[in-house]
């Protein structure tokens, strides 16, 4: 083992020198002054702080002077290391203190804001109301039957006793997908202008007896104006069972008009004719603002029926037994009856709407109104 180095001097070791520990001392508190940030701060802690800074390697050097030197060059060193670290806790804390504040700042909540701006949607009136009629007869057990809006022409038409010269069939009543000459002798295809149809495919899906409600939309070649549109919805009521008669039409209708619209409620069947039902009615029922009581008073006008006492509702009737013969069901074993209106109508008069256009145009200051019902 060599003797110590007595002779050594420190000042010859280069990075002991005091002017050269007093500079990296400097160095790495401007560092740390000018970190504007915790992530710059961390960079010039590596630089002047961590294990290979300058002051780092100066202190490594200590070791190996002679013992007088050893303690000079220590205390100098750990003095300069002292006042860099302190420099750089208060840096940090200082750095923290204003990442604190402004993120308090920033993430802040204002507690006061309104929590309910962002619209809830809901689903249209039109739709509603269409599902509010059918829930009256699936509580008395009818089936919701629905059907293609693109339908084959013998569906539509042929199915239910539509001559084949019947007005209806002609292109400035329906809209055509394909004609039947276009067809080569099958059936042309329409967009389907009633729900009737699906009266039809619900006798040839099923055995009677049959009791279902087709809600659903339809197409005529109407022009969109106050009180018609070429695209609406109709729901369609169809009982097929042994023993039916008009009574039981009338009483369904009357139990219809009473679950909707209020227990004083009642109808009225004018005759009509329709291909697919024999004997057929037009079906109003009562006046559910003046209950009637306009009729003939001037002194009591009511808007809703326009002093009429009465609202006209839609189609019915006895299911002609032709249409039963054409879905293979025996005429002479059951009997049947159906009815169909327009809910745009019906959602008109019921909410006083005055122009079905609100009704298609989709603004939402119309549907608001009624509610968010979903
Ligand atoms: C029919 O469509 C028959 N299928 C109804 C029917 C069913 C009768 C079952 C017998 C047995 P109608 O063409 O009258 O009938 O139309 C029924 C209802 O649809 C009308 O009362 C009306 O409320 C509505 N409607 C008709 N055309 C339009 C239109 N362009 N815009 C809005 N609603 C309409």
């Amino acid at each position: 083992m060599s003797a110590p180095n007595k002779s050594y001097d420190p000042v010859e070791v280069e990075a002991l020198k005091p002017e050269n520990i007093e500079r990296m001392r400097d160095e790495a508190l401007a560092a740390f002054a000018a970190a504007d940030s915790l992530e710059a701060l961390q960079e010039a802690k590596t630089a002047h702080a961590g294990g290979t800074s300058p002051l780092a390697l100066a202190n490594r050097e200590i070791g190996a002077l002679p013992p007088q030197a050893k303690a000079e060059a220590g205390k100098r060193v750990g003095q300069a290391r002292g006042a860099v670290n302190k420099a750089l806790a208060a840096r940090q804390a200082e750095l923290e203190a204003e990442r604190d504040a402004r993120v308090l700042v920033e993430e802040s909540v204002d507690v006061t804001l309104p929590h309910d701006r962002v619209p809830a949607g809901a689903r249209h009136p039109l739709t509603t109301m269409m599902e509010r009629v059918a829930d009256v007869f699936v509580s008395m057990g009818y089936e919701i039957a629905e059907g293609p809006e693109v339908e084959a022409e013998w569906f539509n038409f042929d199915a239910l006793n539509f001559g084949p010269d019947h007005p209806a069939r002609q292109m400035q009543d329906t809209f055509f997908v394909n004609g039947p000459e276009s067809a080569k002798g099958e059936s042309g295809v329409v967009l389907r202008t009633h729900t009737s149809p699906v009266q039809a495919r619900a006798l040839l899906d099923r055995e009677p007896p049959v009791y279902v409600v087709c809600p659903g939309r339809v197409y005529r070649t109407d022009e969109l104006d106050a009180t018609h549109t070429p695209v609406f919805h109709q729901i369609e009521l169809l009982a097929v069972d042994e023993g039916l008669t008009m009574a039981d039409l009338k009483g369904t209708l009357d139990h219809m008009v009473r679950a909707l619209f209020g227990a004083d409620m009642k109808t009225r069947l004018r005759p009509n004719f329709f291909p697919f039902t024999e004997p057929s009615a037009e079906m109003d029922m009562l006046c559910y603002v003046c209950k009637g009581e306009s009729i003939g008073n001037p002194d009591r006008p009511c808007r809703t029926c326009s002093s009429e006492g009465w609202i006209e509702l839609g189609g019915c009737g006895m299911v002609n037994p032709r249409v039963l013969t054409a879905c293979g069901v025996d005429p002479e074993k059951y009997s049947g009856f159906a009815f169909g209106f327009g809910i745009e109508r019906m959602l008109m008069f019921r909410h006083n709407v005055e122009d079905m256009r609100d009704m298609v145009e989709g603004d939402v200051r119309f549907t608001r109104p009624f509610g968010m019902e979903i």
